[in-house]
């Protein structure tokens, strides 16, 4: 009796050493759970600006259909990052989640970059630290919505990519379960050692990308050195615990997938490879954002679906531990 008080008295001492962090992290939902939201899509700059790092930071919101029905029902979310000189608006209508029942249940957050990029690209602008902005957007979301924390993913398009996977190797990648990119431009990740992250990470390129080669050629267009994509996909298959050579990769019609599996884990590395597909979020449809260019035509993935088979896989108690 006496050991079970003295665990008892020394868990409450614990817990209220940290109250903060108890409250920003519950099961229940988080501190905006019973606020109402209109449903849809907003970007409203009075609305959806924060100060992080000392600058103003704009993103968009989609709301799920019927949010108001249950406010305090914690919400899946997924961040969601625009390329080079995209927009919130742009991303939304590229990866296009909310056409799919999968994706209308998510809170989907659209991220807005200074100068319309992402840090780790050498166009960035300098010193803005958007993991940082990531960290109190998320803050932010918790306080105004209700959110589900073991159901929180990044997904990201060419410079948005690029940074979904330096977000991947960040210690706040630890609040998210899984990571998803399209055409990623990797500028920050060029060495299997400049990572030491266990992640969940999905990647679609095509085999026809003349901004974001496949081969991780250094065209001066790109404006810095981005890796041969085989060769990064092997290099997380090995951080998350696999033999170099434990990749199975697949043919498909237009396509082909590589997985890593092991140590337990399902595919916690996926990777398709669109043969004719140039620097594009891969749709089978092609009225997203990207559909109006001329390079995108190939139509063999439907990549939004795949990334939301993927996000529903992992959560952050089966999630690669670090
Ligand atoms: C590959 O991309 C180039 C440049 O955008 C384009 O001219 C060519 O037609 C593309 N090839 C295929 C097979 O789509
Ligand atoms: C999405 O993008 C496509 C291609 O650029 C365009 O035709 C369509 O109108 C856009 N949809 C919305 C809702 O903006």
């Amino acid at each position: 009796m006496k050991t079970t008080a003295a665990i008892a008295i020394g868990f409450i001492a614990a817990a209220s050493a940290n109250p903060l962090n108890l409250n920003t992290r519950s099961k229940a939902g988080s501190s905006g759970c019973g606020k109402p939201h209109n449903s849809g899509f907003n970007s409203n700059p009075d609305s959806h600006t924060i100060t992080s790092g000392g600058r103003d930071r704009t993103y968009a919101v989609r709301v799920p259909d019927g949010y108001n029905d249950d406010p305090n029902k914690p919400r899946k979310v997924i961040f969601d990052f625009h390329g080079r000189n995209g927009s919130p608006e742009n991303q939304y209508n590229n990866s296009q989640y909310d056409k799919y029942d999968a994706g209308k249940e998510y809170l989907a957050v659209y991220p807005a970059g200074i100068d319309e990029a992402w840090q780790g690209a050498p166009y960035a602008a300098k010193g803005v630290d958007d993991v940082l902005f990531v960290k109190d957007l998320l803050a932010r979301m918790r306080e105004q919505y209700c959110i589900d924390d073991d159901h929180i993913y990044a997904s990201g398009k060419s410079n948005g990519g690029g940074f979904v996977d330096t977000l991947a190797c960040s210690d706040e990648g630890d609040e998210f379960a899984a990571f998803a990119m399209a055409a990623a431009a990797l500028y920050d990740d060029n060495s299997k050692d400049r990572c030491d992250k266990k992640r969940a990470i999905l990647e679609a390129h095509g085999g026809n990308d003349t901004t974001i080669l496949y081969n991780g050629e250094n065209p001066t267009k790109t404006g810095g050195a981005v890796p041969n994509i085989d060769e990064w996909v092997t290099w997380w298959g090995q951080r998350d615990g696999c033999a170099a050579d434990e990749g199975r990769t697949t043919q498909h019609d237009g396509y082909e997938t590589t997985t890593f599996a092991c140590e337990g884990l399902r595919a916690v590395v996926k990777h398709y490879k669109i043969n004719d597909l140039g620097h594009c979020w891969p749709s089978s449809t092609g009225d997203n954002s990207d559909g109006s260019r001329s390079y995108c035509g190939d139509h063999s993935l439907d990549f939004t679906p795949r990334v939301l088979d993927f996000f529903a896989t992992w959560d952050l108690t089966n999630a690669p531990k670090n």
